[in-house]
C-alpha cells in the first residue's frame, strides 16, 4: 500500500500553494485577515477537539483563542465563519470518533509540521503553533495513522483548499463606495 504521505502529497501540494497560504507564508497577511484564518481554525479545531485527541498537548481551541484576543486587542476585527468553514464542521461533526482521526492527522500535523514554518510570518504571536511537548505530541499520531486514511484525508485536504479558496476571495473584496 503507498504510505499515506506519498498518497496525498498531490492534495499538500495544492493546500500549500493555494493565494491565501501562499501570502500567510510570506508575510503578507494583515491582521484582520489573519484574525479570519484563526477564526476558522477556531471552529474546526473545536469541533475535532470534542473527541478524545491521541495526546493531551494536541489541545488547540485556547491557543487559538488567545491569539484572537491578541489581535482583537490590537483593533483586529472578523467575526465571520465562511461557508466552507461550516461545510467541513458539519461534516466532522456527523462522523463517528474513529472516523475522526485522519482528519486528526491532517490538522493537527498541519500545524506541527508546515506550521512550524508559518509561525515566523504570522501577524501575531502564533500560539496556536506552540505545543507543550512537540516530539510527543507528532508521536501519538504517528503511533495511530494508517495508510488506509489516504482517501479521507484527500477529502479533508479538499474541505480545507475550499477554506482557503473561500478566505482569499473575502480578502479580495472590494469595499462598497458610498454612492455619490
Ligand atoms: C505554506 C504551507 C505549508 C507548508 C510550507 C508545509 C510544509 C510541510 C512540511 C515541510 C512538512 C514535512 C514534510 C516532510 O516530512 O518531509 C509537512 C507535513 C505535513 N503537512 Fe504541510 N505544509 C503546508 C501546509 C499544509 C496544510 C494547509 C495542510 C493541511 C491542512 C498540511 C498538512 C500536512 C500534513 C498532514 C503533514 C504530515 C505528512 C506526513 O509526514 O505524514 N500542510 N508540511
Amino acid at each position: 500500500m503507498i504510505p499515506l504521505k506519498e498518497a496525498t502529497s498531490i492534495k499538500h501540494k495544492q493546500a500549500e500553494r493555494m493565494p491565501f497560504n501562499a501570502r500567510m507564508f510570506k508575510g503578507l497577511l494583515s491582521r484582520n485577515e489573519y484574525l479570519m484564518y484563526l477564526h476558522q481554525q477556531f471552529v474546526l479545531f473545536q469541533t475535532l477537539e470534542k473527541s478524545e485527541l491521541p495526546h493531551s498537548s494536541l489541545q488547540r481551541s485556547r491557543n487559538i483563542q488567545a491569539d484572537m484576543e491578541e489581535l482583537k486587542a490590537q483593533g483586529a476585527v472578523s467575526d465571520i465563519v465562511l461557508n466552507s468553514t461550516r461545510a467541513y464542521a458539519d461534516y466532522l461533526s456527523a462522523l463517528p470518533a474513529e472516523q475522526l482521526l485522519p482528519h486528526i492527522y491532517l490538522n493537527y500535523m498541519a500545524l506541527l509540521f508546515g506550521g512550524q514554518m508559518i509561525r515566523k510570518a504570522v501577524p501575531s504571536s502564533g500560539k496556536m503553533y506552540d505545543f507543550e511537548n512537540t516530539q510527543e505530541a507528532i508521536q501519538s499520531i504517528r503511533n495511530v495513522q494508517r495508510d488506509e486514511w489516504a482517501e479521507e484525508v484527500n477529502k479533508g485536504f479538499d474541505f480545507n483548499i475550499q477554506i482557503f479558496e473561500e478566505l482569499e476571495s473575502k480578502c479580495m473584496e472590494e469595499p462598497i463606495q458610498p454612492a455619490g
